[in-house]
């Protein structure tokens, strides 16, 4: 199905399922242990043997030696796979051809070897025997120490007007530089697989966001046919990014298991994952806002940079700087420094995430300025068409109403603006707002569905879900274009024998997935009608029958005996191009600030999120919480600690990474506006989960602010940088 034209009344607006707050359908098998992830295919597999990955213990340069005599002879050894022995590798679309590092070492923790053993433990012994020798080479860490070496990508530039004349003359001007450090995904399930030959065939049981990306590169990258590599990922432990693409886990466990003619499993190590695997690029960010003494912004420019390995990306830091407020002159640029560090990729709302940290300070500093409340320098500078081409228009653009309406819930009205004034006992306390912002983006997605003789629908497609509540949504979808509760949907995801979907990332997987779910039974329904001789049009699908005119017929009897299967994809046009997709929203938090030792604890928090048709508003609200959550990690704890001689991030597992616990987190208030976007799908949803994080770092910096007086701009928001100019105790 191709949508190009926007989305009219469909059978999705009834609303019978859709848009219901229903439970998880794949809860009670989570709850109870029983919905099998990536390691625990036992019962698929049952002969696998262990995979140990050894990671490069140097950041750059060469292995001159690999001594893997007496590991081979340790108890259990069945093979090792080096760059000695493991064949050509082939290039996937990220270089998957590193992911098996040596001689050449890209970076620290690079996989370079992987024992098979009868047992884990025998496999950790035997790789701990390998003697490698290196060759070191000088590289380069630190981001600011090459801030001037770092080249233009054109990759989100944006020049319109004259930003620096119209800067430079601004009455009102805020010229600030703010960082973001390297952080980590730090899921709970670590990246892990089995793989399983059979002739020149392989099974990967994975943990992976993209199937279809995974199993291409895969492939690619063992050089063999696509259609001879199955993915299957039916469940997944938290991905945030760090699982979009091909990682180490996937080729270890098929080269172990090649070698050791064995079914194998590798899960990556814990201390092996953070430098091992992508992480989010650290940023230095420079915003200039130059407005009129009336608050409207004339000038605005956002330039960015970031490192990663040569030939990688930048982190996309500017981009919602070009749509977020208005103003005639304009400049976004991102610059790319190479480092020599673990390579950079997507995390939790990629580009946006960092981006509002920087800018929705900015917005802060400048209101302040200006002397005018936060919220209100906001309203002011709505634009309802992209600033950098008016003729382009929002296909909704709620930031007004998810501002005013957060300010009015919040109490925002009882925030003192004067900073460091709020007091309760030793608390100094405060309030912050800022804007969320997240492009709505869409893509292919298909599904097979199948109407069999009990009158139930079974939906397959390669969707994943990583614990967003795709299966959920995806079976409401399919349960109200059929006409049948959602008890009568069985719903099989991550297979890569599935159709190929929108895949999760980018916050695109629930608006693209149903979508083509919708398609796939839109097709089922026209071969139900053409079936029973009725008017497609005209058929009406609901408990369980299908109607037209006065005859009525059971869904099972129409199916037959044999059952009904179609498949289908929905396809989008142009309508991306005509319309700027966003989802916009906005984030309140209160915090208290312990005036003697610095603490901060955050009271409240609420999120107004104007984001398309809400499917199911529990899970989205579940989304929108751990969001939230994750923006309370980035202000104020997650960093990965750069060692800059040697070029890795020290504190590489969960007991030094810190992210926010139960305790950290207050009461959480999620608002959801009424909106359904027709240009966005026929579900006339879009995506919500990493809306739900865009803004949050800056609310709790702004809060910070409001209640200290102390302006730190680097994050993560931590005592050191502060404790020393809070305000005396009285
Ligand atoms: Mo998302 S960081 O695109 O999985």
């Amino acid at each position: 199905m191709k949508f190009d034209t926007p989305a009219t009344t469909n059978p999705i607006d009834q609303l019978k399922v859709v848009g219901q707050p229903l439970d998880r359908i794949d809860g009670r098998l989570k709850t109870t242990g029983q919905a099998p992830y990536a390691y625990e295919h036992h019962d698929a597999v049952r002969d696998a043997a262990y995979g140990y990955v050894v990671g490069a213990a140097i950041a750059k340069g060469r292995i001159t030696s690999m001594d893997t005599a007496a590991a081979r002879q340790a108890p259990g050894v069945l093979a090792i796979v080096t760059h000695e022995n493991a064949g050509p590798l082939g290039k996937g679309s990220m270089n998957t051809a590193k992911l098996l590092g040596g001689p050449e070492v890209d970076h620290y923790h690079q996989a370079i070897a992987v024992v098979v053993a009868e047992t884990f433990e025998q496999a950790r012994d035997a790789a701990a025997q390998i003697r490698v020798d290196y060759a070191e080479a000088e590289g380069a860490f630190d981001l600011a120490a090459a801030r001037d070496t770092a080249k233009k990508v054109n990759q989100s530039a944006s020049s319109v007007g004259d930003f620096e004349g119209a800067f430079a003359s601004a009455p009102v001007q805020l010229d600030a530089t703010y960082t973001t450090p390297d952080q980590s995904h730090a899921m709970m399930e670590p990246h892990a697989s089995i793989a399983a030959w059979d002739g020149d065939q392989v099974v990967v049981w994975t943990s992976n966001q993209m199937i279809d990306w995974g199993a291409g590169d895969l492939a690619k990258t063992l050089n063999m046919p696509k259609e001879k590599v199955r993915l299957i990922s039916p469940f997944i432990g938290g991905g945030f990014g760090g699982k979009l693409f091909l990682r180490s886990d996937a080729l270890m466990a098929a080269l172990g298991a090649r070698a050791a003619r064995r079914p194998v499993k590798v899960a990556l190590q814990r201390p092996l994952m953070m430098n091992n695997t992508t992480h989010r690029p650290a940023t230095i960010q420079r915003i200039r806002i130059g407005t009129g003494r009336d608050g409207r912004i004339t000038a605005i420019g956002h330039e960015s940079w970031s490192g990663d390995q040569p030939d990688g990306q930048p982190e996309i830091a500017a981009d919602q700087t070009k749509l977020l407020y208005a103003g005639a002159n304009r400049l976004t640029q991102l610059r790319l420094a190479v480092l020599d560090l673990p390579e950079g990729n997507a995390m939790r709302a990629p580009g946006e995430a960092p981006g509002l940290m920087a800018l929705e300070i900015a917005m802060d500093e400048m209101a302040e300025k200006l002397g005018m409340d936060p919220v209100e320098f906001r309203v002011i500078n709505d634009t309802q068409v992209d600033p950098n081409d008016p003729s382009r228009p929002f296909s909704q653009r709620q930031l007004v109403e998810c501002l005013r309406i957060g300010a009015e819930r919040f109490g925002w009205s009882r925030r003192n603006a004067q900073p460091g004034q709020a007091r309760e006992g030793r608390w100094l306390t405060g309030m912050g707002v800022a804007a969320a912002f997240r492009n709505n983006l869409v893509m292919k997605s298909g599904a097979r569905v199948r109407l069999d003789s009990r009158g139930e629908v079974t939906v397959e497609t390669d969707m994943t879900d990583i614990g967003t509540g795709s299966y959920t949504i995806i079976a409401q979808t399919a349960a109200e274009m059929m006409g049948v509760g959602i008890d009568k949907v069985t719903v099989r995801l991550g297979d890569s024998s599935f159709p190929v979907s929108a895949g999760s990332g980018g916050q695109w997987g629930a608006n693209s997935s149903t979508a083509g779910v919708y398609a796939a039974c839109v097709k089922l329904r026209e071969a139900v009608a053409r079936k029973l001789g009725f008017n497609s049009a005209e058929a009406v699908f609901t408990d369980g029958q299908v109607r037209s005119g006065n005859r009525i017929v059971p869904l099972a009897e129409a199916a037959g005996r044999d059952g009904i299967v179609v498949e289908d994809s929905i396809e989008f046009g142009d309508l991306s191009k005509r319309y700027q997709q966003s989802t916009f929203g906005s984030h309140f938090v209160e915090v208290a600030v312990d005036a003697a030792t610095g603490e901060v604890r955050i009271r409240r928090m609420l999120a107004v999120c104007a984001a398309g048709r809400i499917l199911n508003p529990k899970t989205a609200r579940s989304q929108v919480i751990g969001a939230m959550t994750m923006g309370v990690g980035a202000a104020l704890m997650e960093e990965l600690a750069v060692d800059k001689r040697r070029g890795f991030f020290v504190n590489h597992d969960l007991a030094s990474y810190e992210v926010p616990v139960h305790a950290d987190i207050p009461h959480q208030e999620v608002v959801f506006l009424d909106e359904t976007d027709p240009v966005s799908s026929p579900m006339k949803a879009k995506g919500v989960g990493e809306l739900g994080l865009c803004g949050v770092g800056a609310a709790i910096a702004n809060a910070i602010y409001n209640a200290t007086g102390v302006r730190v701009r680097d994050y993560p928001i931590t005592l050191d940088k502060y404790l020393d100019r809070l305000p005396e105790l009285a």
